[in-house]
């Protein structure tokens, strides 16, 4: 069994990778809209990312007996800007929940919860890889300035991205 207060820590961060979900499937209809068909991809596999992040913390939550309840989910914008405006918004949100995940660690740490913080674990590794991304992605875009071809071409390899692997039963 968990505490009361971890508890409560874990379900605003089921909240929060919801919200994630809902912001990529937000940058994901933007992209659609401004042709960028392979970044709206992209954004949607992310979007089914955010999604098992959030089915993870559930299920943990299930497991440790805590009787969930849902909260509401904010309301993401509609407008990002340019194809790199909305990474940088991507960029800034991870760094968000990283900052978020790394309290959380630090919460579980401090009640000796050693369950718990080898789920958040999992989650702040999962951070450093997604902030490698997409910070890669953002330098592509700058080194092409706005140069036709160059949105293009990264707009292909962005919709190479694979769809998100089904979550692990564990
Ligand atoms: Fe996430
Ligand atoms: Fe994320």
């Amino acid at each position: 069994m968990i505490s009361d207060p971890m508890q409560a820590a874990l379900s605003e961060q089921l909240n929060h990778e919801f919200y994630s979900a809902y912001l990529y499937l937000a940058m994901a209809a933007y992209c659609s809209n401004a042709d960028f068909n392979g970044a709206a991809s992209w954004m949607e596999v992310q979007y089914e990312e955010e999604i098992q992040h959030a089915t993870r913390i559930y299920r943990y939550l299930i497991d440790q007996g805590v009787a969930v309840k849902l909260g509401q989910i904010n309301q993401p914008p509609s407008e990002f800007g340019t194809l790199l405006d909305v990474f940088e918004s991507s960029l800034s949100h991870e760094q968000s929940m990283t900052s978020r995940l790394n309290d959380l660690s630090n919460q579980a740490l401090s009640e000796k919860d050693h369950a718990t913080y080898n789920l958040l674990q999992w989650f702040v590794n999962e951070q450093v890889e997604e902030e490698a991304t997409v910070t890669a992605i953002i330098a592509k875009i700058r080194l092409v300035n706005n140069d036709g071809y160059g949105l293009l071409m990264i707009d292909n390899e962005l919709g190479a991205r694979p769809p998100a692997p089904p979550v692990a039963a564990e």
